[in-house]
C-alpha cells in the first residue's frame, strides 16, 4: 500500500495493494473522471505535485511523466504521491 495525499482538499487516503488511486478516491466519495481504466484513454490524466511514480499507462509521454499520472493504473513506486485534487 502507498498513501495518496490530495493537495485541494488536504485529505490523506491509503491505496491498498488490491486497489487502483482511481477506486480508492471513488471509494472515499470523490467524482473523478475516466473511461478506459486501462491506461490507454488518456482521461483520467491528474496533475502530480511530488513523489515517485510507477508510470503503467501507455498514454503519457516522457517529458509529461514527471508533472502528470494516469490514476487508473499508476502507482507509487514507494511512500506517498501528492496529487492536485
Ligand atoms: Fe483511460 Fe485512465 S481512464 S487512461
Amino acid at each position: 500500500p502507498f498513501e495518496v495525499e490530495l493537495s485541494k482538499s488536504g485529505e490523506t487516503l491509503t491505496v491498498p495493494e488490491d486497489r487502483t488511486i482511481l477506486e480508492t478516491l471513488r471509494d472515499a466519495g470523490y467524482k473523478t473522471v475516466s473511461s478506459c481504466e486501462s491506461g490507454t484513454c488518456g482521461t483520467c490524466k491528474t496533475k502530480l505535485l511530488s513523489g515517485e511514480v510507477d508510470h503503467r499507462d501507455m498514454v503519457l509521454m516522457d517529458e509529461e511523466k514527471e508533472d502528470f499520472i494516469m490514476i487508473c493504473v499508476s502507482r507509487a513506486k514507494s511512500g506517498r504521491l501528492v496529487l492536485d485534487l
